[in-house]
């Protein structure tokens, strides 16, 4: 059951307000406060009632007007929660982050974890995009940011789950950018590669080599200038981006061999 806890209305005058789920870590905690900077009173969205507390704490301490939301975004109860937080408030910009993974999800993962990755990364995303653009075209604009990854443009193997759910929060959130196009509401998909957050020790994973790893802080900041520009999709990086560029014109048999070989499957 998700519990509200509004610690700080905002006095909504400043540009509107942000949602961001999964800002108790990593790249949502870096959404939260580059929102703030820019003005957005932002509803912090996560489990953990300690990591939030203290990003709300730092927020007030700049000047910023935080709220928190306790919620679990597979459960209605939370989704719920949210849009209670959100009533009465000019909703302008809504993030969807909060994501995980698992790997050997495609062959030895426990059935819980695939089903949480199922239920968060896409059940979540999809029924929090639709409620977030229907509040929005009320309002005739806003912007929607859904979190993907590069493993939206190939299979993953060791992480089947995961690499197959974001090439969902790709596909629906290209569909939705074009079913909302009328109505003002811009949606921006954001692509990270390997970032230095929670996230790989979380899903049991090794980090990558630090080459490889970027900093959450930077991505989230250019991630939203990207979708403040109106843009349709930001990949972070220029390693991802001739990554991803291969993956999308490579014939689909390369793209499968050479993301076996990278995630050390053969
Ligand atoms: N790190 C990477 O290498 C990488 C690469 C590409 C894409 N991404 C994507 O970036 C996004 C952010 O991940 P991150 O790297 O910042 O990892 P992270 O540090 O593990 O953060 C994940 C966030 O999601 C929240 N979350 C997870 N399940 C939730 C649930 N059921 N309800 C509410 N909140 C939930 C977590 O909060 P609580 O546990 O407190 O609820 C946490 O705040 C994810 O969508 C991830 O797939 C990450």
């Amino acid at each position: 059951m998700a519990i509200l806890t509004s610690t700080m209305k905002g006095d909504a005058t400043r540009r509107g307000t942000a949602v961001v789920t999964g800002a108790s870590s990593g790249l949502g905690e870096s959404f939260a406060r580059h929102l703030s900077r820019r003005g957005y009173d932002v509803v912090l969205v996560a489990r953990r009632a300690d990591k939030l507390e203290a990003l709300r704490r730092e927020l007030v301490q700049c000047g910023h007007h935080p709220t928190v939301v306790l919620a679990d975004v597979r459960e209605p109860a939370g989704r719920a929660a949210i849009f209670d937080a959100v009533a009465e408030r000019p909703l302008n910009l809504w993030v969807n982050n909060a994501g995980l993974g698992c790997v050997r999800a495609g062959v030895e993962c426990e059935e819980d974890d695939v089903t949480s990755v199922l239920r968060t990364n896409i059940e979540a995303l999809s029924l929090l995009s639709i409620a977030a653009a229907k509040r929005l075209s009320e309002r005739r604009g806003g912007v929607i940011v859904n979190v993907a990854s590069t493993a939206a443009f190939s299979p993953t193997p060791t992480m089947a789950t995961y690499g197959a759910s974001k090439a969902f929060v790709l596909s629906f959130s290209e569909a939705l950018r074009e079913e909302l196009r009328a109505s003002g509401v811009r949606v921006c998909v954001v692509c990270p590669g390997a970032l230095e957050t929670e996230f790989h020790g979380r899903a049991g994973l090794e980090m990558p080599p630090k080459l490889l790893v970027r900093a959450a802080d930077p991505c989230a900041r250019a991630a939203i200038e990207a979708a403040l520009r109106g843009e349709d999709l930001y990949v972070d990086g220029a390693l991802n981006r001739a990554v991803t560029a291969f993956a999308r014109f490579a014939p689909r048999r390369w793209v499968q061999r050479v993301s076996a070989r990278a995630m050390g499957v053969w």
